[in-house]
């Protein structure tokens, strides 16, 4: 009979028909001379297939290896009590032809991607590596949360725009820009849309993107990359409290989405089996009071001293005292002095910024954001203190101009947020092809 090509995810639907089904020979198994389970995968799934007899005996049965692509032919029949295979069924063959046979000996699959090999080379072997379950499922389960964040900025009323890359002006410091020459004149891959952002909230209202953004970070750390994918939103005419909660409803709602997704939460579950949502609201603790607290906590400098008011908090610190609090933290009320020129300063103490920046148990910072300054003159002062040019941020100061408004804005580090959801323990683990000094390949 007539096969009908499926995709894996279809199989338990079409048992009992013959179907056609093309895939990589995931597992191999050779039992005797008669009989061979291999398990397919075609990306939508896994499905057991068993040859029997002559499917065993030529040459392409006797040489296939791991990795090979295969077309099969067969039928769906349930599995019988006490065997277990992917969604309880196997595919039993027919018929079947080789596509594609993958390297054996010292090029096999398995040497590529064992986990006992050094990171670096992993990650040379990155294009393969992408095939194993752990990094399959971690990219599924990106591409779910994803989509889960654009539904939540869907439902709030918030419209999607698309920023350039490629840009003139800088936002988080000139020390992490990547220079580029264009077309003769200097310019740098962005670090951040949210001046761009910033230009749309008259014409569009709420808007949000997500982008990648370039650090050129010269600091090697579990949580930094070269480039990441950044979600970035902006509000207009909201203050500082409401800025922080529209921020939790963010982070919360895109949470309870694929929490609420069976699919999703499996592949949470799977890749981190103690993951609970977090419960709202979240702790809300002043910049001020973190150095209070780090000194109760004992938690210094390499140099034996402790942070003083007014210091950057490093990574360590930082992510000691989350780990110990060991829930989501908004850190909140950042000195100016150790924060971006942009930043609004606290109507009551105008050393402090009404910034945040969100910290997760086993990452640290994943968002960082604060209200804009929305008044001309500081904005021009800031400029000058920071020492930038305001010639070219023209367009960046006229929405001040025509207009000014009460707003702020948030960038969350995509990676970062996976990282903390599927505990993994690098932000290496949840970019597809991560970037770092001393990588840009593959
Ligand atoms: O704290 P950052 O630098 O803030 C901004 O860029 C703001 N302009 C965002 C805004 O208000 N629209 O970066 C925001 C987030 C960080 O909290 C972190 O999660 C992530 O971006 N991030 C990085 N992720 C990976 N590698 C890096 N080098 C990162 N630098 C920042
Ligand atoms: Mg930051």
């Amino acid at each position: 009979p007539k096969a009908e090509q499926i995709k894996i995810r279809d199989s338990v639907a079409s048992r009992g028909k013959r179907v056609k089904v093309s895939g990589w020979v995931h597992r191999l198994r050779v039992q005797g001379k008669d009989m061979m389970f291999a398990v397919l995968r075609d990306g939508s799934g896994y499905l057991q297939c068993v040859l029997t007899g002559n499917l065993c005996h030529s040459y392409d049965a006797i040489t296939l290896t791991i990795e090979s692509t295969i077309t099969v032919y067969g039928i769906i029949h349930p599995l019988p009590e006490g065997k277990t295979a992917p969604d309880n069924h196997e595919l039993v063959v027919d018929y079947w032809e080789l596509v594609g046979k993958a390297p054996e000996g010292e090029e096999a699959f398995n040497s590529k991607v064992s986990s006992e090999a050094d990171p670096s080379y992993l990650l040379d072997n990155r294009h393969l590596v992408l095939r194993t379950e752990t990094y399959a499922s971690i990219f599924r389960a990106r591409a779910k949360v994803i989509k889960a964040f654009r539904d939540h900025y869907e439902s709030r009323g918030y419209t999607e725009v698309t920023p350039p890359c490629m840009v003139q002006t800088q936002v988080e410091g000139g020390s992490t820009l990547f220079e580029f020459n264009y077309y003769g004149e200097n310019a740098y891959l962005t670090q951040s849309s949210q001046l761009y952002l910033e230009t749309c909230l008259p014409a569009l209202g709420d808007v949000f993107c997500l982008a990648e953004s370039y650090r050129a970070e010269k600091s090697h750390t579990r949580r930094h990359l070269s480039e990441y994918s950044h979600l970035e939103a902006e509000m207009a005419f909201v203050s500082f409290d409401q800025f922080l909660e529209r921020l939790e409803d963010m982070i919360c709602d895109t949470i309870d989405r694929v929490w609420a997704d069976a699919p999703t939460r499996e592949l949470i579950e799977q890749l981190n089996p103690t993951f609970q949502p977090p419960s709202r609201p979240f702790m809300r603790m002043k910049y001020a009071d973190a150095i209070t607290y780090l000194k109760e906590h004992d938690i210094k400098k390499e140099d034996g001293s402790y942070y003083q008011f007014g210091e950057d908090i490093p990574e360590a610190p930082e992510r000691a005292m989350t780990d110990q609090i060991n829930r989501p933290i908004f850190l909140t009320h950042f000195p100016a002095h150790i924060k971006a020129f942009y930043m609004q300063r606290c109507p009551d103490d105008r050393e402090v910024t009404e910034s945040v920046d969100v910290l997760m148990p086993g990452v640290g910072e994943i968002v960082g954001g604060s209200m804009r300054m929305d008044n001309l003159d500081e904005l021009v002062a800031a400029y000058k203190k920071e020492g930038i040019d305001p010639t070219p941020y023209y367009w960046y100061t006229d929405q001040r101009k025509y207009g000014t408004s009460p707003h702020g804005g948030y960038g969350l580090g995509v990676e970062r947020f996976l990282a903390w959801l599927l505990n993994r323990y690098t932000v290496r683990d949840t970019s597809l092809y991560p970037r770092y000094p001393g990588r840009c390949a593959p």
